[in-house]
């Protein structure tokens, strides 16, 4: 059974569908990708199995338990963890104090006042160590570059030692070389065992360390499989590019009647000539201007 369900959920803020009966789980022991366009509803799904949303209808199941109804700090205390896409660090403390608040948050006011569970300062430097941010311990966090308050982010998350890992684009603000460390890092805490869940929209990223990936479009899962299945997936091609490339159809940039939306969206890409591989949507701009 995997350790996290998504099961028919549905998220409506008034007339606008958000989520749409999406169906997709996360398996301890692997990275699994939930992609899809801005807007698509990946957020709403990440504030559903957290906690932070009721949905209108549908189940979240986690560790062999329904957990639709369980309050946010419950869900966090059975192991689920969360990285936020705006920035959630306290600025005026240090990295290493953040992480030591996250610590004493998670073994909770009675544990930390009677000195119990550990958020020992050698403890809160190894995860900064791992992040790969032990050069910033000291620095306040909002002096930090936004790379490296996403790493801090990912400590905060991990010092609740959580079985899922929730990561709402970890890797923006990242360059290269870090990127490509933050994916070995991805890796090896997948291989602990952890089930980790990851929005992200660099496709570079996301092809090279999810072993599935699930597609939102239009709050809907439009494909699920490995990123080669993914990545030659006609539904997915269209939901990115506008059109998939078989099509011999013009392109549909504008709006139709079906999602009236589409017009709005910013994030569809000029095609490239290699339109079997997926754009990296979020990988900053793109040729042409389109984002
Ligand atoms: N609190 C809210 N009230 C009303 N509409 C909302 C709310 N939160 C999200 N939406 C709408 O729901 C849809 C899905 O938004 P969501 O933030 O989940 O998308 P996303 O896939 O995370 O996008 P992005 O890639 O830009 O972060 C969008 O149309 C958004 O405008
Ligand atoms: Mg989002």
């Amino acid at each position: 059974m995997p350790l996290l369900e998504v099961d028919h959920v549905v998220v409506q803020f008034g007339g606008v569908t958000a989520v749409n009966e999406a169906c997709f789980a996360a398996e301890a022991g692997r990275v699994t990708g939930l992609i899809g366009p801005n807007g698509a509803g990946k957020t709403t799904c990440f504030n559903v199995i957290s906690g932070l949303q009721k949905p209108t209808r549908g189940a979240v199941r986690f560790d062999g338990r329904k957990v639709t109804s369980v309050p946010v700090h419950r869900r966090s205390k059975r192991g689920m963890g969360r990285t936020f896409q705006r920035l959630e660090a306290f600025g005026s403390l240090s990295v290493r104090d953040n992480v030591r608040v996250a610590a004493d948050i998670h073994r909770g006011v009675l544990g930390a006042v009677r000195g119990l569970g550990s958020s020992s300062r050698g403890g809160v430097d190894a995860l900064l160590e791992r992040v790969g941010i032990a050069a910033y311990a000291d620095e306040r966090a909002d002096s930090i570059p936004t790379g490296t308050a996403r790493l801090l982010e990912l400590a905060r998350c991990l010092a609740g030692d959580p079985k899922l890992l929730l990561l709402d684009e970890p890797s923006s603000g990242l360059d290269e070389t870090e990127t490509d460390d933050f994916g070995d890092l991805l890796r090896d805490l997948a291989a602990e065992g952890r089930a980790i869940l990851m929005v992200e929209h660099d496709m570079d990223l996301v092809m090279g360390v999810c072993d599935e990936i699930h597609v939102l479009d239009f709050g809907s899962v439009i494909a699920s499989g490995t990123p080669q299945e993914v990545r030659g997936d006609a539904a997915v091609q269209k939901a990115y590019l506008g059109y998939a490339p078989e099509d011999e159809a013009e392109p549909a940039h504008v709006g139709s009647a079906e999602h009236p939306a589409e017009s709005t969206r910013t994030d569809l890409p000029v095609l490239s000539d290699d339109t079997t591989v997926l754009p990296p949507v979020g990988a900053g701009p793109l040729p042409g201007g389109a984002r």
